[in-house]
């Protein structure tokens, strides 16, 4: 059997159509997304009950034949998983318990009592590893820490970070023992997803933009560096891929300094610069604006093909600049996965 196109992509080779899946692919612009999320009540329970996070992984998959699942969970387990109280206000976004002080970091559970919170997305992996086509790749993830710590802080998603960076300047033995603590956890959550069947995983670090200089350094890089090297090391060969969103000119050099294969580009850079910049060490995902998908046309097509020209000459995986919104019309990614593969 040849070898998935997304491992070849990872692995550098350039293929003569891009190997394609969309961030957020199971979600709410799906009507049976929205059936089987209606059927387990609530959006956690739909990631704790394997059965039915397997099927909302494989809706797209059927639907539309992407080249790689991911696995449906969500960032914000880790956290839950260390002690956190978590809940979901419906039309607000997540809502976390809050970390303060040193106390408060010392006060979470240990790092290897993640997997008991944790064991039905392992059970989701392996009933995916099981029911996937062969040739599609089945894609773990993480929040990346910095991310991760930028709700644990606030208790919630904040647009500027902008309590997440107070405790780093105000309280820097707090702020990097709770990072150190999101990292180790990272680490034994991302290798049991591997063990269950993850092929490739992913860092998520969706607030990669707000670090500025030496903290991007500091809590984007080291972080990822220190992740990628401990799976690496477990799981030799295992391909990451890393998301430090509008990372801007932090995108440059990421992948060697962290040891990624695939650097995800968000759409605020063009494809142009992303191949003069990053491609040049290796594999990128991305970076078409998910705005596309709710507005379609020849629009549509015109963006696609730009971003496929523009990173042709490079290994690519074609991907959103960010999670497609419960606004997109499903035919908008129908058409979009056409022109890629050269309709
Ligand atoms: O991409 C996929 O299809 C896999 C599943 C996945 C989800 N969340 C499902 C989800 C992944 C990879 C994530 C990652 C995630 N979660 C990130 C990083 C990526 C990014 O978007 O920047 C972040 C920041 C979160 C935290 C989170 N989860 C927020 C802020 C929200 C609410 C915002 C929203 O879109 O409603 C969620 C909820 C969430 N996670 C949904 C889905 C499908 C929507 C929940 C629902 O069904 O009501």
């Amino acid at each position: 059997m040849t070898e998935k196109t997304i491992l070849r992509a990872l692995k550098g080779e350039i293929l003569p159509a891009p190997p394609i899946w969309m961030m957020r692919q199971a979600g709410r612009y799906l009507p049976e997304y929205r059936a089987t999320r209606a059927q387990a009540g609530d959006f956690l329970t739909l990631c704790y009950t394997p059965d039915l996070a397997a099927e909302v992984t494989l809706q797209p998959i059927r639907r539309f034949g992407f080249d790689a699942a991911i696995l449906f969970a969500d960032i914000l387990l880790l956290p839950q998983a260390l002690g956190a109280d978590l809940w979901f206000t419906a039309g607000e976004g997540p809502r976390l318990s809050t970390i303060a002080t040193l106390r408060d970091v010392d006060g979470l559970k240990p790092v290897a009592a993640i997997h008991e919170t944790l064991a039905p997305v392992y059970e989701t992996v392996r009933i995916l590893a099981r029911e996937l086509p062969a040739e599609t790749t089945l894609i773990g993830f993480a929040g990346a820490p910095w991310t991760v710590a930028t709700y644990m802080i606030a208790g919630r998603g904040t647009p500027d970070q902008a309590p997440a960076h107070a405790l780093k300047a105000a309280d820097r033995t707090t702020f990097q023992a709770l990072i150190d603590r999101i990292t180790e956890g990272t680490i034994e959550y991302l290798s049991m997803q591997v063990q269950a069947g993850a092929e490739v995983v992913k860092l998520f670090d969706s607030w990669a933009g707000s670090l500025r200089g030496q903290d991007f350094q500091d809590f984007a890089v080291e972080p990822a560096r220190r992740i990628i090297a401990a799976l690496k090391a477990r799981h030799p060969g295992l391909p990451v891929i890393a998301f430090p969103r509008e990372g801007g000119a932090g995108y440059i050099g990421f992948a060697r300094a962290t040891g990624a294969d695939c650097v995800a580009l968000d759409n605020s850079v063009t494809p142009e610069w992303g191949a003069a910049n990053v491609q040049t060490d290796g594999c990128v995902q991305g970076n078409l604006d998910p705005a596309h998908m709710v507005t379609g046309g020849v629009a549509l097509d015109g963006a696609v093909r730009h971003v496929v020209r523009a990173f042709s000459k490079g290994p690519h995986i074609f991907n959103l600049g960010h999670g497609i919104t419960p606004d997109a019309d499903p035919e908008n990614v129908a058409r979009m996965i056409a022109v890629v593969r050269g309709g």
